[in-house]
């Protein structure tokens, strides 16, 4: 899928912005502060409802303006989607697809795909564990709208069980009917989660060892707060959940918390054997990041049948030419948008397959 045409108003530091892109490469090369990333947060608000830089909505409109609006045209082998944002100082955000407005923000995932790399993601693998659920979480989403839905659902059911532990003070009360539901859809989303993970992991494996010249393997655990086997499914984790939770029980009441469940997961990623996130460089983070994201657009791919829309936010700068080369280079099918401050970093040979595009104080200009 790709994105042809892009329209704004008040966004961030544009007044009216309106692009048309090139279903291969689109560069974006300015000075900082600019507006490149503001473009890259447009395409991902159009993709998930939201900011990947803030989760406050009021912050995307333009300074001294009430409203803002943004428009994009997505090319899909089945045809063509139209998805618009509204933003209000004073409402609730509205969308739209294909001029249809939607009730839920979980009805627009699944639209327009899209894998992100900014710079930020490195806390994929350096940052907590909720880091990483947050991130699974959002690409599982992608594929499967439903397990937004899922998430939720747990969430809600995990508030109302935190309260009653709390507000039993240490006694005991009957919380089977909470335990029950807690382990269904916790187990749904450890389901989810573990058939993800697998199949990333592989993935990631296979990216990572090209972009390394097969140096380094990288290894990609599930370690998840419930000790399923790795042949279980969903039964036999609802069983383990909550054989889990019995055993915790009486720690669950003295500190009046939910301890088990998909809300403690970790994820713990491998290179050569060694824990990236304690023990690895710089560099091998990155690359590990990287191969992950990479992997992501395979993913979506073997999913819903087309490349996702790739947004790389600054990430040349940070990787050595070998590896800037390997994203240009071998991404041929996905069309892609590089933000960066030098052009003169990327290798541009091929002007056919790009556009490159000015970004100045809110104002973009086409350049050949
Ligand atoms: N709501 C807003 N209204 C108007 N201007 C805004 C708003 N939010 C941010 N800006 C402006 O947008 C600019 C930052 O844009 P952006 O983050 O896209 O920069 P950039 O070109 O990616 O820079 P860098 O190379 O440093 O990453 C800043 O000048 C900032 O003041
Ligand atoms: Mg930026």
């Amino acid at each position: 899928m790709f994105i042809e045409e892009v329209k704004a108003v008040n966004f961030r530091n544009y007044q009216e912005l309106y692009l048309q892109l090139h279903p291969r490469l689109n560069i974006f090369v300015g000075e900082n502060a600019q507006g490149k990333t503001n473009i890259i947060e447009m395409l991902y608000l159009s993709a998930m409802g939201k900011s990947f830089r803030t989760n406050k909505d009021q912050e995307l409109i333009k300074f001294g303006k009430n409203q803002a609006y943004t428009k994009v045209n997505v090319k899909r082998l089945s045809g063509e989607t139209l998805i618009e944002v509204r933003l209000d100082t004073t409402q609730k955000k509205k969308l739209k697809v294909n001029q249809i407005p939607l009730t839920k923000l979980g009805e627009l995932l699944g639209n327009l795909n899209v894998v992100i790399f900014a710079p930020d993601d490195l806390k994929i693998v350096k940052g907590g564990p909720g880091e990483r659920r947050r991130f699974i979480d959002n690409e599982i989403c992608q594929i499967y709208p439903k397990y937004y839905y899922t998430l939720n659902q747990y969430n809600r059911i995990l508030q109302q069980r935190n309260k009653l532990l709390k507000e039993s003070r240490g006694r005991k009360i009957d919380l089977e009917i909470w335990n029950q539901q807690l382990a269904e859809a916790g187990a749904t989303i450890i389901t989810y989660r573990k058939k993800f993970i697998k199949r990333m992991g592989i993935l990631a494996k296979l990216m990572h060892r090209k972009i390394t010249e097969e140096v380094e393997t990288l290894e990609i655990q599930y370690d998840s707060n419930v000790p399923f086997k790795e042949k279980d499914e969903f039964k036999e984790i609802v069983d383990t959940f909550l054989k889990k939770i019995g055993e915790n029980s009486s720690m669950e009441y003295r500190r009046g918390l939910t301890l088990v469940g998909p809300h403690r997961d970790e994820l713990v990623f491998k290179v050569n054997n060694i824990d990236v996130k304690n023990y690895g460089s710089q560099g091998q983070q990155r690359t590990a990041a990287l191969s992950v994201k990479l992997a992501e657009l395979e993913l979506i791919k073997g999913e819903v049948g087309e490349y996702p829309v790739l947004l790389l936010d600054d990430v040349m700068s940070e990787l050595d030419i070998k590896r800037q080369n390997y994203l240009i280079n071998n991404l041929k099918n996905v069309q892609t948008f590089i933000t960066t401050t030098m052009i003169s970093q990327l290798n541009t040979a091929n002007t056919e397959n790009r556009r490159v595009f000015y970004v100045s104080q809110g104002e973009v200009r086409k350049c050949d």
